[in-house]
């Protein structure tokens, strides 16, 4: 088993190991006694895998209640988040009990910010089932719901207690939610390069999946440890391909998924780096080629103002000047305070 220790305002592991989930009972148990257990999980994902947690729980003397949502982002919502508060509270759980979010980064984010809340703060452990929440959102503690202004912008900071990955989960994952999840380790590739770019630039199979998500959460776990509430400018890295990404996906509806809105950001901001003489061409084209391999459609069809007008509406932004996330080189990249009025300029090329 892989297991990466955690060191922020709260210290946990992320264990990973093909299979675990029909051993999540044990592995929890290690760091929570048997107690009332509310797993937190969409539709799509309790068909899948909830039998296998839930008898996995209940054998280790957990006593399990569940709350299914319909999956999606549209699911992310206050209405959603009051209705499992409410569903935690009917079914009496105490302080000392525990929500298990089973799922993708919805099911992570929403619950998270349920136990971060419900009675000021109970214990979650993360079970991510998707790779973008396996090498992003189920580490570091950002949890929230998103409101009709806008994305996650109700939430805390707020640690889970354990995070148990198997990778035998993405055998059944949507084409395009792999995909999604991909766009987020060629940021991690980008920002990281070595043995996380030497992985990408071959395709990861089923021996590989794992070695790739230690590599993408070892290097978010030195961010967080660093800069836990992004208030220092490290986390901002993971930002990386997101200014642009973001507006994308607000631009397209949300119809266009995160991570392939990411894989688009990130193209745009490498063009701009090399049009700007900030990164070498030749290193923006192994960037371009290695999102092409993938198949990423890198086509945009929103000009420049219209993505920086939606950018500057992200909540990272503050009035005056956008940090963005440019591109040295492979490996090495670093932020930069743009004036809002000049972001969509630096994007034309
Ligand atoms: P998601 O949770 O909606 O999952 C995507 C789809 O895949 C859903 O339809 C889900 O039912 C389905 N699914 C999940 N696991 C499956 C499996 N194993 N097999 C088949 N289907 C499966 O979305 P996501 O892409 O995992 O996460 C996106 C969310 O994560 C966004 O809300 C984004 O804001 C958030 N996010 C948070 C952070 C953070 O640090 N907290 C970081 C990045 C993204
Ligand atoms: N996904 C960005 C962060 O966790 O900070």
């Amino acid at each position: 088993m892989i297991r990466i220790p955690i060191n922020a305002s709260r210290s946990y592991q992320v264990l990973i190991e093909r299979g675990l989930l029909s051993k999540a009972g044990e592995n929890i148990r290690q760091v929570k006694p048997a107690c009332k257990a509310a797993i937190i999980t969409d539709d799509k994902v309790a068909n899948l895998y909830l039998a296998t947690v839930r008898q996995s729980l209940e054998k280790e003397g957990f006593s399990v209640c569940v709350y299914i949502f319909p999956n999606g982002e549209r699911s992310k919502t206050a209405a959603t988040y009051l209705d499992i508060i409410e569903f935690l509270s009917k079914n009496n759980l105490k302080r000392g009990d525990l929500l298990v979010a089973l799922g993708g980064g919805v099911t992570g984010d929403i619950a998270g910010f349920a136990a971060g809340t419900y009675l000021r703060g109970i214990d979650y452990v993360q079970i991510p089932t998707t790779l973008l929440a396996a090498v992003d959102s189920s580490v570091g503690g950002k949890t929230g719901i998103n409101l009709s202004s806008g994305k996650n912008l109700l939430g805390m900071f707020n640690q889970p207690i354990a995070v148990l990955f198997d990778p035998d989960t993405l055998a059944t994952l949507p084409e395009e939610e792999r995909l999604a999840g991909l766009g987020e380790c060629v940021k991690y590739a980008v920002l990281e390069d070595g043995e996380l770019w030497d992985i990408m630039s071959l395709t990861p199979d089923k021996a590989s999946i794992a070695r790739l998500v230690e590599l993408c959460v070892s290097c978010k776990k030195r961010i967080v440890e660093e800069d836990e509430r992004e208030t220092g400018g490290a986390r901002k890295l993971l930002n990386l391909g997101h200014t642009f990404g973001h507006a994308i996906e607000k631009l397209s509806g949300y119809t266009v998924p995160h991570g392939i809105a990411v894989a688009k950001g990130l193209a745009i901001i490498a063009d701009a780096c090399a049009a700007r003489g900030i990164l070498d061409t030749s290193e923006r084209d192994r960037i371009i080629a290695l999102l092409k391999k993938y198949g990423f459609d890198l086509s945009v069809r929103y000009t420049a103002e219209e993505m920086a007008k939606a950018a500057v509406w992200d909540k990272k932004a503050d009035k005056t000047d956008v940090d963005l996330v440019i591109i040295n080189g492979i490996g090495r990249c670093s932020l930069l305070k743009v004036p809002v009025n000049k972001l969509a300029e630096f994007i034309k090329c």
